[in-house]
């Protein structure tokens, strides 16, 4: 029997090196002979570690939270035949959490060894690569173009756009990069495909590649990502070493090879064009735009730059089709989005779904509402930039028109719960606080700006003229979202504001007296 213990550093952080151990230990006492791959995780944390049992009659069976401690008595009970125990789970994909999902650009996360180039292409992988060699870049461009993907980052643009005026551009070099610099608050989808399917990353970028005549590719991925680093590195050889990468992609003509690179710390270094800084060996200061890094980009040559889940998503794109992708979703927000359910929740865990359902429903029913079991307070999603949504909110669907038109935003699809003990003042501190933290310094509003923010704040705290204190910040979040430079000063603004609008009772002093005792 072959049995699966996630090597995801979620699923690690929460012990699953330590079970993994404890059945190695148990099956060489009791003389059995079975293989123990270290699959990604599914994305259910709630039940993490979760170990499951390729079985010859059930299929997979899967079992968790699973302890050290379990490992004796899951033997015990007959757990290689998927037999009962305490942790018994049943087949993963009938688990409702996943049952529920509509999984394209994850469906093999989880399911298979993330370094078997075999398990991959039995599980559909390089169809989309395969289809894309043989078809001429503007109609690869086109595809992407028509199945209506939208930077899976955050800002939402057209992703067969920006490739297109990629391969518009005329230059001796062109580039792909890969923007891995996950650094949203409750974000991790980025770095569970990374470690739970990292040749649908690669296949992504070498379509990307072949579109747009771009020959070399780098991947930065933030240094608090140790795991994802080691894997896709690994990766990238098996993938070399295949014929996906090199100087004839899958035998074809095109030349397509990468690069994994390590970020150093710097929030902003996931802004696009502080990126590019960094990776050409910089400081990570952002750049003005115009020009786009489209058309100047990466050591001034045309660049592709998506994030994670955009590139990932491509290859379901080229294997199934526009028509296909384009089919799920709502408005102008089509296909799936894998939503980061995290903070004061239930069941946290990554949820592939296609646009358009409400916050209500992936806050309440998914979600299962706080872990504390208070009732839901505000929920922040996309970011530490993003803004903070209450209940009344709870029927906006998911879909980034949506969403802006409530002023806020669906970012990275990043949300994090807060129960009725958050303190929305606080958090509007912290935003300001965030932001001149992380800020590169480059531009006033947002370095001079965010400081004077926090002070702003602490003043209503206090309860000096608190009313005259919410029109100064009110107005200095309107010089930070119009005078800034980039998104970190310039969406700082989101989260503030709408914990101002939202909570208004949060932002009252205590009465003198009271605040006396
Ligand atoms: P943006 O709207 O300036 O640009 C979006 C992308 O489209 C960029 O890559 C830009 O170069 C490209 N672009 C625009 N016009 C183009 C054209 N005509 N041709 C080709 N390419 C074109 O947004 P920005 O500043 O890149 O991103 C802001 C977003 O980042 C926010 O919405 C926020 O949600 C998100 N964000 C994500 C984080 C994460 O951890 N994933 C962290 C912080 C912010
Ligand atoms: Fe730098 Fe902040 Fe200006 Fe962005 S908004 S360029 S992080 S100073």
């Amino acid at each position: 029997p072959r049995i699966f213990v996630p090597g995801d550093s979620g699923a690690l952080a929460l012990g699953a090196e330590k079970v993994a151990k404890a059945i190695e230990k148990e099956l060489a006492d009791r003389g059995i002979e079975a293989k123990i791959v270290r699959n990604g995780s599914r994305g259910a944390y709630f039940l993490e570690p979760m170990v499951e049992v390729a079985t010859a009659d059930k299929g997979r069976v899967a079992y968790g939270p699973v302890k050290p401690s379990d490992v004796k008595g899951l033997f015990d009970s007959g757990f290689l035949t998927g037999g009962h125990h305490k942790r018994w789970l049943g087949a993963p994909d009938k688990i409702p959490f996943l049952a529920r999902q509509t999984r394209l650009t994850f469906a093999r996360c989880g399911v298979i060894n993330p370094l078997s180039l075999d398990h991959y292409k039995a599980h559909g992988g390089l169809k989309g690569l395969q289809n894309a060699v043989a078809m001429a870049p503007a109609e690869i461009v086109k595809q992407v173009t028509e199945s209506g993907l939208r930077g899976r980052g955050g800002a939402g643009f057209p992703t067969g756009i920006k490739w297109k005026t990629v391969l518009d551009t005329t230059a001796d070099k062109k580039y792909i990069v890969c923007n891995a610099d996950e650094g949203d608050s409750a974000t991790f989808a980025d770095r569970m495909i990374m470690e739970g399917d990292p040749f649908v990353l690669i296949e992504g970028m070498a379509i990307a590649g072949v579109a747009t005549g771009a020959t070399k590719g780098f991947v930065y991925i933030r240094s608090e990502y140790p795991h994802a680093v080691a894997i896709m590195q690994k990766a990238v050889e098996i993938a070399r070493k295949a014929g996906l990468l090199g100087v004839n992609v899958l035998g074809s003509p095109n030349a397509f090879d990468m690069e994994i690179r390590v970020g150093a710390g710097a929030y902003v270094c996931g802004e696009e064009t502080s990126l590019l800084n960094s990776l050409e060996g910089k400081r990570g200061v952002v750049r003005a735009k115009p020009p786009l890094p489209a058309i100047q980009g990466l050591f001034g040559k045309p660049t592709v730059i998506n994030n994670v889940i955009s590139l990932a998503s491509v290859p379901v794109i080229m294997d199934k089709g526009a028509a296909f992708y384009k089919d799920f979703g709502m408005g102008r927000s089509r296909g799936t989005i894998p939503i980061q359910i995290a903070g004061n929740v239930r069941y946290g865990g990554l949820f592939e779904a296609a646009f358009g359902m409400t916050l209500g429903e992936i806050v309440d029913d998914i979600g299962g509402g706080t872990a504390t079991g208070r009732p839901v307070k505000a929920v922040q999603v996309g970011g530490p930039l993003g803004a903070y949504f209450p209940r009344s909110l709870f029927d906006t669907p998911f879909d980034y028109e949506a969403f802006a038109a409530k002023d806020g935003l669906i970012g990275h699809a990043g949300i994090t719960v807060f129960d009725d003990t958050a303190d929305m003042l606080k958090q509007a501190r912290f935003a300001m606080e965030f932001c001149a933290i992380e800020s590169c310094g480059k531009c006033t509003p947002c370095r001079i700006g965010s400081t004077r923010g926090v002070e702003t704040i602490d003043k209503i705290a206090r309860g000096i003229e608190p009313d005259k204190q919410i029109e100064l910040v009110t107005d200095l979040c309107n010089t930070m979202k119009f005078g800034s430079l980039c998104a970190l000063g310039g969406f700082t603004p989101y989260p503030v504001m709408s914990a101002i609008n939202h909570f208004r009772e949060d932002f009252k002093p205590a009465p003198v007296a009271e605040a006396a005792e």
